[in-house]
């Protein structure tokens, strides 16, 4: 080798050496994220730590500009990224770069009953978040449906543990696939939004495990969600953002979670607390949205200067900013500091196209007499659109949720685009609820009409009267009162008067379909008067394109409901025992463990449209199920079988539900419970055999004297279904 080359090669290992030792720790990803979190929190300086532990602004916290580290930057939410925040104001910052695409609301995709929706749908969202920037994703919200009128019900993912454990774990791996953390919220029992700041809730430790907890384990355990969010609410008398029993005994001492807690906005008010109690990230103490106070406050947040105060005094060992720190260096190695991590992609063809498929598999066909649907357009020649909902933008309102949608397409520009010269399409507006919504500055389109409802419905009336075919499009909306956060809703009943024009329109024409677009369960007077009823959910950006191609059978649709249409208030446990809403800042879950299905079942109380149903263009027909064994070990599983077959004319999907009771048990236990699901694809005449498998867990149930999950011997039914009370074979056996 020359000379000239044994120079240049010793140079290059003299430089690869020194600039090896040179690279501290907490940069080099050869190392272990905790070998980084422990190098960098060494050179972090006191006021560096506690700087990084709550807001700077609206929706960050700093991070360490002298070391390299990023800030974290916070966006909502669970159905898409939000425009960009003011500084220290929710007002938007009026950037013409951040209209996203708008997905479905999460009540819509939990109805898909397909866990890879809800992984496209996570992995989607988050290249969104991705690109723009954002490291932690807040949402989803897993929430249970406890009450038809809580205003947030259209950011959850129904009234049962298993199924929104099962569609929230590959909601949070497909979010943090891009290396953006998914903030599950909110954490936990904010089941409403009445008094939500304030209410203290009590509920049965078996309650809390069995019905309110499941989800949020799921999204960490299974799901490893690397963020957690408080809730405003309070349990056992202290505020969710800083509480001793769900942050450090459930969610640290149970679960093991490494991740990080953030507060709710606002959800921390007390220094002592926050510091002890399981916080790490304080945000939204004090911004003119949620409280009053000063601007650029954020030096006064309770772990801010009041904290360094103690820390520096000694009154408070560095040991506790420390834990704090590390959980946010976790995030930061995990997301911004992860070199390896996707760039993102936003507004695309492709997250159209995952909009548009979670909605049409989420939409919910509850009913459809003589076979009234599809539309046939051979034979229609002219139809009519009516009502508010045809043309209301649904992405702006409803709260943090709230969008600026790069498009959203109404559901009757969906139906004229997709029906075209092959029919006339007439529209009549049939009743006015909200002339416009503004959220964050997003202002909608201004659909002010001020006719009298006496004007508006002779309209309609007359409209559906000359037509073939009527499509009535109401049900509720993101305003205030409705499906929207900060409030209840104050009955189950449609809201302007929509009772009395869809009876109307039932008098003129026989062949009626209603559509509800709404996050909730609604009383339907007319249920028996209207041939075909169809449960639209807020679909986002491919709305109507969605609903047209269910509503002309270009997609057969296979969603089913994730919570109970009660026919009256008083049919739902929230309100028979209650004590829904509570009262002087207390509320009991009396019904405990008898959420959604679970109530009905108890006491025999027939749903307008019960828990898991929902219609096909095609039929399914169950063979009898066999089981492997009439007799189950502990340590054994058993397999269940069930044929399924499409009698109809038309592929479509099933949703096959499996449920298990317990026949007898020392605790009441629910009549059944859903342990497992399978949604199948079955061609016209083709058969397909099911197999579940049965393990002790399936059995188990929350003993809070043990205060352990014990699996009781004797006699257990599984019941096979297309609903909860479709059922459609039995088998039984026993544990031993
Ligand atoms: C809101 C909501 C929460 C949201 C946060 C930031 O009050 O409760 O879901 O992520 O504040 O907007």
């Amino acid at each position: 080798m020359k000379k000239i080359q044994i120079i240049l090669f010793l140079n290059l290992f003299v430089i690869s050496l020194t600039a090896q030792n040179k690279l501290p720790v907490y940069l080099d990803d050869s190392k272990t994220i905790e070998e980084r979190i422990e190098d960098a929190l060494s050179r972090m300086t006191l006021e560096e730590k506690v700087k990084m532990i709550h807001a700077q602004s609206q929706f960050s916290s700093a991070g360490v500009p002298r070391l390299g580290i990023p800030e974290n930057w916070m966006t909502d939410g669970p159905h898409g990224i939000r425009a960009e925040v003011l500084w220290d104001d929710w007002g938007q910052a009026g950037w013409t770069n951040d209209s996203c695409m708008a997905f479905p609301a999460l009540t819509c995709l939990a109805a898909t009953w397909n866990p890879q929706l809800a992984a496209l749908y996570g992995k989607s969202i988050g290249e969104e978040a991705r690109y723009r920037n954002k490291n932690v994703l807040l949402g989803p919200g897993v929430n249970i449906y406890r009450t038809p009128l809580n205003g947030r019900n259209f950011e959850y993912m129904g009234e049962d543990p298993f199924l929104a454990s099962r569609m929230v774990v590959p909601y949070v791996q497909g979010v943090q696939s891009n290396g953006v953390a998914a903030c599950v919220k909110h954490f936990a029992l904010n089941n409403q939004e009445i008094d939500r700041h304030t209410v203290n809730v009590n509920v049965s430790d078996r309650a809390l495990y069995e019905i309110y907890l499941p989800a949020f384990k799921a999204a960490v355990i299974e799901g490893k969600a690397w963020a957690i969010m408080g809730a405003y609410n309070r349990y056992k008398g202290q505020w969710c953002c800083q509480n001793e029993y769900l942050l450090n005994n459930i969610l640290r001492g149970e679960w093991n979670f490494d991740g990080v807690v953030i507060s709710d906005w606002g959800g921390v008010n007390n220094t002592e607390q926050a510091i002890y109690q399981g916080i790490d990230m304080e945000f939204g103490t004090w911004t003119d949205g949620l409280a009053s106070g000063k601007r650029n406050v954020f030096d006064q947040y309770y772990l801010a200067t009041p904290f360094l105060e103690l820390l520096q005094s000694q009154k408070v060992k560095e040991e506790e900013v420390n834990k704090k720190v590390r959980n946010i260096l976790r995030l930061v190695f995990r997301t911004t500091m992860n070199r390896h991590r996707p760039f993102g992609s936003f507004a695309t063809p492709e997250h159209g196209l995952a909009a548009r498929q979670i909605a049409e598999e989420g939409i919910v066909l509850l009913q459809n007499k003589n076979n009234l649907l599809p539309l046939d357009l051979n034979t229609v020649k002219k139809v009519a659109v009516i009502g508010e909902n045809a043309v209301k933008m649904m992405t702006i309102g409803g709260g943090s949720s709230s969008l600026k949608a790069k498009y959203e397409i109404s559901p009757l520009d969906g139906i004229r685009n997709r029906i075209g010269s092959k029919a006339e399409v007439v529209y009549a507006r049939g009743y006015v609820g909200e002339a416009t919504a503004i959220q964050d500055g997003v202002k909608s389109s201004d659909i002010t009409d001020n006719r009298s409802p006496e004007e508006l419905i002779a309209e309609a009336s007359q409209v559906a009267k000359e037509a073939d075919y009527v499509i009535f499009i109401g049900g509720l909306n993101k305003h205030d009162g409705q499906d929207s956060e900060g409030n209840d809703r104050a009955n189950l009943e449609l809201p302007y008067k929509q009772d009395a024009l869809i009876s109307a329109l039932a008098k003129v024409n026989k062949n009626l379909v209603v559509v509800i677009i709404s996050g909730n369960a609604v009383a339907m007077p007319w249920v028996n008067d209207v041939p075909a009823i169809i449960e639209s959910w807020y679909l986002g950006s491919e709305a109507g394109n969605a609903l047209a191609s269910i509503l002309l059978g270009d997609c057969n649709p296979s969603g089913k409901l994730p919570f109970t249409f009660p026919v009256k208030l008083t049919d739902v446990g929230a309100h028979a025992v209650g004590d829904y809403p509570g009262k002087n800042g207390e509320e009991n879950y009396k019904e405990d463990l008898f959420a959604g299905y679970r109530w009905n079942d108890r006491n025999k109380i027939k749903a307008l449209f019960p828990f898991g149903h929902g219609l096909s263009y095609t039929q399914f027909t169950y063979g009898k199920a066999s089981i492997s064994n009439k007799f189950m070990q502990e340590n054994e599983t058993l397999t269940i079988t069930v044929p399924v077959k499409n009698t109809g004319k038309k592929t479509g999907k099933e949703i096959v539900q499996l449920y298990i009771g317990d026949e007898k048990s020392t605790l009441e236990r629910p009549v059944k419970e859903l342990k497992s699901f399978e949604k199948i694809l079955l061609h016209p005449e083709e058969e397909k055999t099911i197999e579940f498998v049965i393990s002790l867990n399936d059995l188990k149930f929350y003993d809070d004297e043990k205060r352990t999950w014990i699996a009781e011997p004797g006699k257990f039914k599984v019941y096979i279904g297309a609903s909860s009370t479709d059922i459609r074979t039995m088998v039984d056996f026993e544990l031993k």
